[in-house]
């Protein structure tokens, strides 16, 4: 686990921050004419130079990196091919902002501008990542909205975001579709395209509810160590891997099914030895912040990443004791997996409340993994 640099208590940064701030005060409506996010980049990329990989705080221990600070910064402190599987949510552009920070990547005011900020990033995590090794980008559609966009409708983040990414360099491999609870959505977001009253009164407006994709991008080149995941099957008696033929089954569908949807299916979550109890279908409540982010304000804009999709990605495309990173980090929901797993975890986040709670939760990581460890020696005596 590498240690980057760090500002005196993050001053310089912050004092940049400051000063940057000062000179150029910027009002709500010069972000609505896009106007901030020429400024941003243009800052971004000027701080980048004068202070390279450093980050405001940092907990690094043999099993975890937690930084606090930029995730491009943090990037560019750390080796080349020296990632293993990089498993993130960006930003969703146009619905949150985590953030006054120029940093904040969800800090924009389009698609096209989110993508811009990210390029940085895709950037150096290409030059980080471990040839033949994967990236997984779990992101959304964009939703084009009345008010401000003029119509109701989708704005495409998924093609926009491969051609970046293969911009970048890397392989565009596969992509998982995560099936939605129409129902669950109707409620949640009053959208009237999926309310039984637009269907009564003009079902031409209906349409489905938006999944989540997990986009797979690969970097190219040998993958130096073999990642044999396979366990024993009739056909490979002697294969000594930790994920069964029938869990592959199910994996290597194109969508991962909501649990709802996979009727007769019965809990084997804990028989596999897996974090996740639902581990047949991907429960839109398998948060980490459904369990743990209670003292986290803003928590309901956090839009964690569901364990379940975490864990599969984890156990296919890793060793244990490998680096499992995330450059959004959020409540750490990514670490939290891989430490479940024996993997080890970097991640970096801009926001300080959730870097607070990403750091306690990859300690709660490995508290629970070690209970376990005692429980099962337990078991055994
Ligand atoms: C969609 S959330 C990620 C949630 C995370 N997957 C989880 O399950 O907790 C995106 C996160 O990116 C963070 N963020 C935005 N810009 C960033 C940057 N430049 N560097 C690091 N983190 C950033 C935001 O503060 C937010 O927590």
């Amino acid at each position: 686990m590498r240690e980057i640099q760090l500002t005196p208590e993050g001053k310089a940064l912050q004092e940049a921050l400051r000063q940057w701030d000062e000179a150029n005060p910027l009002t709500e409506e010069e972000i609505l004419k896009q106007q901030r996010f020429a400024a941003q980049s243009k800052w971004a990329q000027e701080s980048l130079n004068k202070y390279p990989s450093k980050v405001i705080d940092q907990k690094i221990t043999d099993s975890y990196a937690a930084y606090h600070g930029d995730c491009v910064h943090v990037l560019r402190g750390l080796p080349d091919n020296s990632i293993h599987c990089s498993i993130f949510s960006p930003p969703f552009p146009l619905m949150y902002t985590y953030s006054n920070s120029k940093y904040d990547m969800g800090n924009v005011t389009s698609i096209a501008e989110m993508l811009e900020q990210c390029r940085y990033m895709m950037e150096e995590l290409f030059r980080c990542m471990v040839p033949g090794r994967s990236v997984f980008v779990h992101l959304t559609q964009g939703v084009a909205q009345k008010l401000r966009d003029g119509y109701i409708g989708i704005k495409d983040l998924r093609g926009p975001a491969i051609k970046m990414a293969e911009e970048c360099g890397f392989n565009f491999y596969g992509e998982i579709t995560i099936d939605k609870n129409a129902q669950v959505k109707s409620i949640r977001t009053r959208d009237v395209g999926l309310a039984f009253k637009s269907l009564v009164s003009d079902s031409a407006q209906m349409h489905s509810a938006l999944s989540d994709f997990v986009l797979h991008f690969r970097k190219p080149g040998e993958n130096p160590v073999p990642v044999k995941a396979g366990g024993a099957s009739k056909k490979y008696p002697e294969a000594k891997g930790w994920i069964t033929p029938e869990q592959w089954i199910l994996w290597a569908r194109p969508v991962w099914y909501g649990q709802d949807y996979l009727p007769g299916t019965s809990n084997n979550g804990t028989k596999a030895g897996l974090t996740c109890p639902k581990n047949v279908g991907i429960q839109e409540t398998d948060t980490l912040s459904t369990i743990t982010a209670k003292d986290v304000q803003d928590e309901k804009h956090l839009c964690a990443l569901q364990l379940p999709v975490i864990e599969r990605l984890v156990l296919l495309h890793t060793n244990p004791g490998e680096i499992v990173h995330d450059p959004f980090g959020g409540i750490g929901s990514t670490g939290y997996v891989a430490l479940k797993h024996r993997r080890k975890a970097v991640l970096s986040e801009l926001k300080a409340s959730y870097y607070k709670q990403l750091v306690k939760n990859l300690d709660m990581a490995l508290a629970e993994r070690n209970a376990l460890t005692l429980f099962e020696l337990d078991e055994a005596a």
